[in-house]
């Protein structure tokens, strides 16, 4: 008897362990849930390093195939990732740049130095009409930060008039002279830069005004009703930047307040971007998870003073940041991306994706061969890193309505500290279809987990996933394929429950189909 029931506490026990293995999510339906913008899913090509010259602009004598200069094979990726906007000249550089040297004949523009990233001289061959041009092209709307630290407020309302009057004014005319009759019609207008650093080291209180003062200036004319003005907002946890801005803004002036939040384990020691151990995994994906309780904070702040959720808010700067490649420019922040590249992408989208409500508008940086890139370089050849195939997954949370999720995560543990292993956002398209991207950050162990998805008759559905042998995985230029997105097949649907075993460090998306 003894024996009997010690087998079957035994077997309770497995039994409980098994249980405890496995995560319940519930996906829902409900009516009042937000779009989920497609601009989250937002870019940022900013003057710095190989970035925009050698990166996606090559010049037209190039023997690269190129459109007006611009790459065709990075016009072509970007297209396959519908990117949605492209925020443009800068990051710090926005506030040293003269846009009016960047228009007319390319041999006739005055240089510059950048002095942010690396004293490099700027030679303004990509300007207005090259970045509008390609913007037009890749169907993405532009995003123009203006420069407010250095600038005047008349340049800035002159550079709205340049892309957006259509006629019969001083910069329209200019315009016409340069060969380009029609407006573009910018909408994104970001009002600065990280005005608290190298915008101009100003206070939160001293920067409101001279926000007001640019807003009210850029509205000067008719056509320019539809424009969307970004106010330069905080980095990470500074509640009181947001708080005066919220406070000292009229609705009639804003559209957006900024946030700004890389994933840095130390300014000062940064770590390898690919020889890197767990430890500083780890501390990455602990930097990079941050971004949800950041994004939670500032809008509770936001709340207090619009209620009516009427200002949103745009995280226009974030990604993983560590120390630049051996050998090349510390200035110019060229990094290779990894798989843990590909963990920071997929949770962090998924944390927009489920603050959708307010969170509207997210650039990740940047674009191309600087920091957390999508696609890098080397002479003619391209590889689409980690973090370009998580986009090309999630294309299908672009206008979605958001489906709220509901579970609790399984820890990964490492050295006595824990982190939520698991993340997930969902979703329903006009078309219909249901989509489920899951991450499971955990270095070491695969989770598994069931999604009820509570009476939304789903009979079937496809799945992708990014994985990889190890975390230190990536692309290079000799083996452009190592990672690349994988069909999914090992998940089991029945009665509305999808079950699956989430491998260690992978990425999955799910999509129902008729
Ligand atoms: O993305 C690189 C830099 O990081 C940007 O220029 C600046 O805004 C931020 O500090």
């Amino acid at each position: 008897m003894k024996k009997i029931s010690s087998l079957f506490i035994f077997l309770f026990m497995c039994q409980s362990v098994v249980f405890a293995q496995e995560t319940k999510i519930t996906v829902r339906e409900d009516q009042n849930a937000p779009k989920i913008s497609k601009h989250i899913y937002g870019h940022f090509a900013e003057h710095l390093g190989r970035s925009i010259y050698d990166g996606f602009y090559v010049g037209d004598t190039s023997a690269i195939p190129n459109k007006e200069g611009v790459r065709t094979d990075i016009i072509k990726a970007l297209k396959e990732i519908q990117i949605p906007n492209l925020r443009w000249p800068g990051g710090c550089f926005a506030d040293t740049y003269q846009w009016k040297d960047g228009i007319g004949p390319q041999e006739e523009r005055p240089t510059m130095v950048n002095s942010w990233w690396g004293g490099v001289t700027e030679d303004n061959s990509f300007g207005t009409h090259n970045f509008l041009n390609l913007c037009e092209e890749l169907g993405a709307e532009p995003f123009i930060s203006g420069n407010v630290g250095s600038g005047t407020v008349k340049d800035f309302a002159d550079w709205v008039q340049y892309t957006n009057h259509p006629a019969g004014s001083p910069m329209a005319k200019l315009r016409k002279e340069n060969g380009r009759e029609e407006p573009w019609n910018v909408k994104f207008w970001g009002i600065g830069n990280e005005m608290w650093g190298c915008g101009g080291n100003m206070t939160a209180e001293y920067y409101a005004n001279i926000y007001k003062q640019y807003a009210t200036f850029m509205n000067a004319s008719e056509n320019n009703e539809n424009l969307y003005r970004i106010a330069a907002g905080a980095t990470g946890d500074d509640y009181h930047w947001t708080e005066v801005l919220m406070r000292e803004v009229p609705k009639s002036l804003i559209e957006a307040v900024g946030l700004h939040h890389y994933a840095v384990i130390d300014w000062k020691a940064k770590g390898p971007s690919t020889n890197y151990t767990e430890d500083i995994y780890f501390k990455s994906m602990k930097e990079a998870l941050k971004m949800d309780e950041f994004v939670a904070g500032h809008i509770e702040v936001m709340e207090k003073y619009d209620p009516e959720n009427e200002i949103d808010l745009a995280v226009d700067e974030w990604g993983g940041w560590y120390e630049v490649e051996e050998g090349t420019n510390p200035g110019f922040l060229y990094q290779q991306n990894t798989m843990r590249d590909a963990m920071i992408a997929g949770a962090t989208l998924n944390i927009f994706n489920n603050h959708s409500e307010r969170v509207k508008m997210a650039n990740i940086a940047q674009t191309v061969n600087v920091l957390q890139a999508q696609i890098l370089t080397e002479g003619e050849k391209m590889i689409l890193t980690p973090t370009y195939h998580v986009f090309k997954m999630y294309t299908v949370h672009h206008d979605a309505k958001l489906l709220p999720v509901a579970f609790d995560s399984p820890e990964y543990t490492f050295n006595g500290e824990s982190l939520p292993a698991i993340s997930v956002s969902a979703s329903k398209s006009e078309a219909g279809s249901t989509n489920i991207s899951l991450v499971n950050i955990d270095a070491q162990k695969e989770h598994k987990v069931e999604i009820d998805l509570e009476g939304m008759d789903v009979k079937k559905m496809q799945g992708q996933i990014l994985r990889s042998g190890k975390i230190q995985d990536h692309n290079t230029f000799d083996d452009p394929d190592k990672i690349t997105i994988k069909d999914f097949k090992d998940f089991n649907l029945k009665n509305g429950k999808l079950s699956m075993v989430l491998p260690p460090f992978s990425v999955v998306v799910l999509s129902s189909k008729k």
